[in-house]
Parts: structure tokens; C-alpha cells; sequence
């Protein structure tokens, strides 16, 4: 638990005695990688998100790529992808090759919609465009049952960015309701298991299919596209003893992949977090709770984000809307004041087609839902080791910072 003094980051990681237990048993052990904690790892996260399939990966940039390769996506291809992300969702389309097609998002929730995507399948410029991305914001899924009706129309197949979302439901309740990671409305999604994200492998990341032949290319790519056996096999002569008996070494790489493995330590790690994702979420919804009643006050020149009325989201960010020209008070110095009061702040994220490498690549686009996200977001300290107080200490501070501290008081 937090004390007052304490830096409050803008997220860190809980890693409890049972985890540096689990990661130990494995460093005592014969496998440090590719051994037996890889395949329990990724049985337990197919059943936390009813994922037929789950291929544990390096880390969430490597799951977003094998989902391209594993997609056959290359040169002559485009893929939609929400502006309002981190690089490496865009990235992975340029990693095959693929052209990508920013689109925009929603100004309140930073999240891909079906207007914004249909905006962007019209501006193809000419290119096929192949696949959509979507990404789940913050731990809140996108409509993905409006946004798959669109991109199955226009042929796409569908990847879903759930780096930020492990644990979320959306549209229904109980058992009608969907999982991020189950691909009802997707081929693939991608997750990360960086320190800061829900749980933490330190860096880690899967893919979840429900296809098995998706699944199996997948975990292909991870390991520098080898096979070892079944028809995939060309040199049968080589493969095989004169007896007919397969050659015990023998292997083949059809196409060319990574080693994009995860190890026996990441996934030990990950397992034991695994299991107390449920206690997370609980305590990171609290805090969304406390944050929401301590924040009130400052309305309208601080919002939350918008919520989308059916998700039921494992958050992964607490991010707040400020409105800083009505402050008078930039966004740096807004997060220098509250870095002088102990509390670290974030902004998720600077639209990706602003980057050079984009701007050189696409020129200027007018994406004016993300300039709207993107002027006004902050991502205020939200880990589960947080207390509710923690949660009233930065809002008092951030009302401080924003001059309206006295006010509240009023
Ligand atoms: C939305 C999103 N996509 C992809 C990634 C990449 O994940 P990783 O850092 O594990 O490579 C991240 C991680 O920060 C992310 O937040």
C-alpha cells in the first residue's frame, strides 16, 4: 500500500510474495525457456478469455505482429488502425509491409467507432484495404459487434489490439457477454503483459485464436517458422530414415519467422498474476469509483472518459479529459506541478500519424477526434496497489494544480 510521501506513478506493477515464489521455482528448475510453464500459461489465459487457442509471445508488439504474419498480410496490402494508440499497433502492419490507414476516433473515448471506421475503409487511396485493428483504450472495448458488421462488409479481417484490456466483457451480461480475447467478432487478438498493463510478465504477450490453423502459424512465426513433422514437411527424403522412421533433428522453415518465444520465467510470472486478475480488477474498479466521486467536483474542467454503456471493462488507465485552455494552465505545466506534489502523470497517446516516420510517409491527416483526445487526456496514477486515498490525494492535487483548489474548498 501506498503511504502519503510515496511518488505515485502513473502505473506500476504488484508483484506479491507468491510471484517472486513462482518465478524462483522456475529458476531452481531444468527449464528457463520453452519448457512446461510456456503450454500451463497459455491454457490458463484461453480460459480467462474463452479463447480456443492462446500462443504466448515475447511481448505484446511481437503478439501484433505474428497476428499480421499469421494473417498473411504484406506489400500491396492496407490496415485500418485507430490513430490514438501505441506505435507498435501501426508498426505491425508496416513489420509485413502492410500500407496503414489511420482512422479516427471517438474525441470523448479515444476509441476506434463505426463511423470512424467507415471513414477511413473510404479513404483507401487505391489499396486493398485487408484488415482492421481496433484498439481497446484504456481497458474499454470498442463496439466491436458494429465494428466487425463493417469490416466483414469490406472484407477485412479483424485484429484486436487487447494489449490494454485483459479481463473486459462487453455487449450483454453474464454469460451472453463477450471476452476481449475471445474472438467473436475478431480472427486474433493481441495482448501485452508489460509491467504497467493488468498483469505483469515484465514483458510478455499472446495471441488468442479461435482458429486452429490461425493459432498454428501464430506459434510458427514465434519460433522462426520452423515445423518438425506432418505435411508441411517438402524434403520427405531428408526427413525421414530409410526405414521410414522421421529423422529425430530434422526440421524445415516453409517461410520465414522470429524468435518471438516467451520464456519458462515470463510465463511462470504470468501465470501466478493470472490468477489473481480477478482481485486487480476489483481494486482497479474501485479506484475508478473513488477517482470518479473525487473528481466530480471538478466538472466540466475535468471529465473522466467516456464510458461506454456496455463494457465492463478491466481498466488499465485512469485517464481524465482536462479542459486546459479554460484552466489556463498547459498540460506540461499541469504535470510538473503534480510531479512537485509526488504524483506521475501520462499522456496516452500522441496520435501515431503525427510521428514523423507517418507524416513522411502519409503527409498531414486530418484526424480531428484524436487532435480532440489527444488535447485534453491524462492518464492520472492507477495500479492495484493504490488506495482510495491515494486516488483523493491526486485529486486534490490535481485541483491544486489547476487553480481550483480553493474553489473546491468553497
Ligand atoms: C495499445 C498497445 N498496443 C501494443 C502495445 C505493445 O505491447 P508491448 O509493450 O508488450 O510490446 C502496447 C504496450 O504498451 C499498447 O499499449
Amino acid at each position: 500500500m501506498t503511504g502519503r510521501s510515496e511518488f505515485l506513478p502513473y502505473a506500476r506493477q504488484l508483484i506479491e510474495d507468491d510471484d517472486i515464489a513462482a518465478v524462483s521455482a522456475v529458476l531452481r528448475g531444468d527449464w528457463l525457456t520453452t519448457g512446461p510453464a510456456v503450454p500451463r500459461f497459455e491454457a490458463a489465459l484461453a480460459a480467462r478469455t474463452k479463447a480456443p487457442f492462446a500462443v504466448a509471445c515475447a511481448n505484446g508488439t511481437a503478439a501484433l505482429h505474428l497476428a499480421a504474419l499469421a494473417l498473411g498480410l504484406g506489400p500491396g496490402d492496407a490496415v485500418v488502425v485507430p490513430t490514438v494508440t501505441f506505435l507498435a499497433t501501426a508498426n505491425a502492419a508496416r513489420f509485413v509491409g502492410a500500407e496503414v490507414v489511420f482512422a479516427d476516433v471517438d474525441p470523448d473515448s479515444g476509441l476506434l467507432t463505426a463511423a470512424t471506421l467507415a471513414e477511413a475503409l473510404a479513404r483507401n487511396n487505391g489499396r486493398e484495404i485487408r484488415a482492421v485493428f481496433p484498439v481497446h483504450l484504456n481497458g474499454q472495448s470498442c463496439d466491436m459487434a458494429e465494428i466487425a458488421a463493417l469490416a466483414r462488409r469490406a472484407g477485412c479481417k479483424i485484429v484486436e489490439d487487447a494489449c490494454h484490456a485483459l479481463g473486459t466483457a462487453y455487449g450483454g451480461r453474464g454469460d451472453d457477454a463477450a471476452l476481449v480475447g475471445e474472438c467473436r467478432h475478431a480472427e486474433l487478438a493481441a495482448f501485452s503483459f508489460h509491467a504497467v498493463k493488468a498483469i505483469a510478465m515484465g514483458e510478455g504477450g499472446a495471441v488468442t485464436a479461435r482458429d486452429p490453423a490461425l493459432a498454428e502459424r501464430v506459434a510458427r512465426f514465434r519460433s522462426h517458422g520452423m515445423v518438425r513433422e506432418g505435411d508441411r514437411i517438402e524434403n520427405a527424403s531428408l526427413a525421414r530414415a530409410a526405414d521410414g522412421s522421421a529423422n529425430p533433428w530434422y526440421y524445415e522453415m516453409p517461410e520465414i519467422g522470429y524468435n518471438y518465444r516467451a520464456t519458462d520465467i515470463q510465463c511462470a510470472l504470468g501465470l501466478s498474476q493470472l490468477a489473481k486478475l480477478d482481485r486487480f480488477a476489483a481494486a482497479r474498479r474501485d479506484l475508478v469509483a473513488a477517482y470518479d466521486a473525487a473528481l466530480a467536483p471538478l466538472a466540466p474542467l475535468v471529465r473522466p472518459i467516456a464510458r461506454r454503456a456496455d463494457c465492463a471493462p478491466v481498466w488499465h488507465l485512469y485517464a481524465v479529459l482536462i479542459d486546459f485552455e479554460r484552466a489556463g494552465a498547459d498540460r506540461a505545466t499541469v504535470m510538473r506541478r503534480l510531479a512537485e506534489r509526488g504524483i506521475g502523470t501520462q499522456v496516452h497517446y500522441i496520435p501515431v500519424h503525427k510521428q514523423p516516420y507517418y507524416r513522411r510517409r502519409y503527409g498531414d491527416l486530418a484526424l480531428p477526434g484524436a487532435d480532440r483526445y489527444y488535447a485534453r487526456c491524462l492518464s492520472l496514477p492507477f495500479f492495484a496497489a493504490m488506495t482510495q486515498d491515494d486516488a483523493r490525494r491526486v485529486a486534490a492535487a490535481l485541483a491544486a494544480a489547476l487553480g481550483r483548489d480553493r474553489q473546491e474548498a468553497a
